[in-house]
């Protein structure tokens, strides 16, 4: 079974969670692809009625626009009631890694207002520490020296600016720059995430505490729920 028809399978048993009459999340990257694929077809046919989405990305918007899925803003809601989304790693207690594709903020802010966020994965995502993947930084352009020169004096060593094909500093979709940290393990996610946030300049962190609901994975032949 292909990396691809483990993230297929579980954003197609994801999608067995959405109902008419929701607000729904959509996440970003190749997992939430699947996802968004699944709800456009079942809108068009009309098997999904009155719902709304958030998109976490322009990306993401665009795919959902070329179903005709009716879009809000995250400035028009207070709530949402379901997001399917990606995860770059998850550990035993669901926490997360995410901003592999650089949308790390709009995606937290989308999971944070969310009563339900289902992560789909393929089988590799799994983790029994998180660390192993680089941790994504959205940070302020004009801070993003200063941010670099503080964690590498903190001994997180070597924070990486993320680069386009182009050899040009990549751009989130707010106009913030993306540090990459390889920091191998991380023990206490909680206490890092926490540190990071008192380093002014960081507009965020890819860390995902308390925010998954469900992790659903397909693992070869299988799809797996945990949580
Ligand atoms: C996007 O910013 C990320 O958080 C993605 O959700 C994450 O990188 C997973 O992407 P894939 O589904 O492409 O692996």
């Amino acid at each position: 079974m292909s990396k691809q028809a483990e993230k297929k399978n579980a954003a197609l048993k994801a999608v067995e969670y959405v109902k008419s009459g929701m607000t729904l999340g959509l996440g970003t990257g190749s997992t939430a692809y699947f996802a968004i694929e699944a709800i456009g077809e079942q809108w068009q046919a009309g098997t999904l009625t009155d719902i709304r989405a958030i998109p976490t990305s322009e990306a993401t918007a665009r795919q959902a626009e070329g179903y005709g899925i009716p879009l809000l803003k995250l400035a028009d809601v207070d709530r949402i009631d379901l997001t399917i989304d990606g995860a770059d790693e998850f550990d035993p207690q669901l926490r997360l890694i995410k901003g592999g594709g650089g949308a790390l903020f709009r995606e937290k802010l989308v999971a944070f207002a969310s009563d339900t966020m289902l992560v789909i994965s393929d089988g590799s995502k799994e983790v029994a520490q998180l660390g192993a993947f680089p941790l994504p930084l959205e940070v302020l352009p004009k801070a993003v020296r200063l941010v670099q020169r503080v964690l590498n004096e903190k001994g997180y060593y070597a924070p990486q600016l993320r680069m386009t094909a182009d050899n040009e500093p990549f751009l989130t979709d707010n106009q913030n720059y993306i540090l990459d940290c390889a920091l191998g393990q991380i023990p206490n996610p909680d206490e890092l995430d926490l540190e990071l946030h008192l380093i002014p300049g960081i507009v965020e962190t890819g860390l995902f505490l308390g925010l998954a609901t469900k992790v659903i994975m397909g693992k070869g032949d299988e799809v797996v729920e945990i949580g």
